[in-house]
């Protein structure tokens, strides 16, 4: 028989991860992956809310571009009505009157709680950097980057790392500090090789659970279970500093010859 969750279970997980009152929690989902959850899609955001209580925060991804740019335009995204693809979770917690949503076509972050609208503000604004979506989309100002200033506690209810946006904002770190070691004159023109279509240009992606598997080993990554599912969570700050010394030290290891290649070409303009 599968489980039964309900918003205490849901809270109790959270905690367990590591969740404290006033601390902002963002989260990736699987609904089915717990069982049955009373109340839906729903419970689970009011579960995560009453995990910070009181003075928490609780973002939730909802991201609307799916990679198809003759399908999804950046020019047609609409703030208050484009749905997320992400999930039933996601989708509920773009709905949900109490949320703010962070304005941006690919990347966009829905939250709830008194660092909602600072979360959510302004998203694109700053320094760009590379992405295959947007230069917009992992800017100095983005919920992402938010995130790691605070330190928020990051956690996944039966999914992977290869879920975890965070992973790209890290790779859109791995790439600008290679190109910032670059002249001037040179740098916009190889930031330029790394386009937007995914298909058609190198680009930084690298293993989530493998890299999972790593930040486990040096003791970054808490575990529970909520019902049915495995649920993990790391703090976003010693995380995301432990990847991206890890692609320096073995970036042979995790890209592609694509992006080695790419890579090459910048050591060699460098040296
Ligand atoms: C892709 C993904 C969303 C699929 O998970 P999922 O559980 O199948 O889908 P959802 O979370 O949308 O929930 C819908 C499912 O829950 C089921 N469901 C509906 N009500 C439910 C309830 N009360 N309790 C449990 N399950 C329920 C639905 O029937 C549906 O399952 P079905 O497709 O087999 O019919 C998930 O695996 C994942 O990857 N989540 C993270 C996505 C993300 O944030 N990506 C970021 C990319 S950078």
């Amino acid at each position: 028989m599968s489980s039964e969750v309900g918003r205490t279970d849901i809270a109790a997980a959270f905690r367990e991860l590591g969740a404290q009152p006033g601390d902002i929690l963002l989260f990736h989902s699987s609904l089915k992956s717990m069982g049955h959850v009373d109340g839906g899609p729903q419970t689970v955001i009011d579960g995560a809310l009453d995990a910070v209580a009181p003075g928490g925060t609780v973002a939730v991804p909802t991201l609307w571009y799916n990679g198809k740019p003759l399908e999804r335009r950046e020019e047609d995204f609409d703030l208050n009505n484009s749905p997320a693809w992400n999930g039933l979770v996601a989708e509920t917690m773009r709905q949900d009157p109490r949320a703010v949503r962070s304005n941006h076509f690919s990347h966009s972050v829905s939250a709830i709680g008194p660092r909602a609208a600072e979360l959510a503000d302004s998203h694109g604004a700053g320094r760009r950097f590379p992405s295959p979506w947007s230069e917009t989309a992992f800017a100095e100002v983005s919920p992402w980057s938010k995130l790691y200033q605070f330190n928020a506690l990051y956690a996944f209810i039966g999914c992977t790392m290869n879920s975890c946006t965070m992973k790209h904002w890290i790779e859109s770190r791995y790439a600008a500090g290679l190109l910032d070691r670059l002249p001037e004159a040179e740098r916009d023109r190889c930031r330029k090789q790394l386009a937007y279509e995914r298909q058609k240009a190198p680009w930084c992606f690298f293993d989530g659970r493998a890299m999972h598997r790593r930040l486990a080993a040096q003791g970054l990554i808490r575990t529970a279970r909520l019902g049915e599912a495995p649920v993990f969570a790391f703090r976003t700050r010693p995380m995301v500093d432990a990847a991206l010394r890890e692609l320096a030290r073995d970036p042979e290891k995790w890209f592609s010859p694509a992006f080695l290649e790419w890579r090459k070409t910048i050591l060699d303009l460098i040296h």
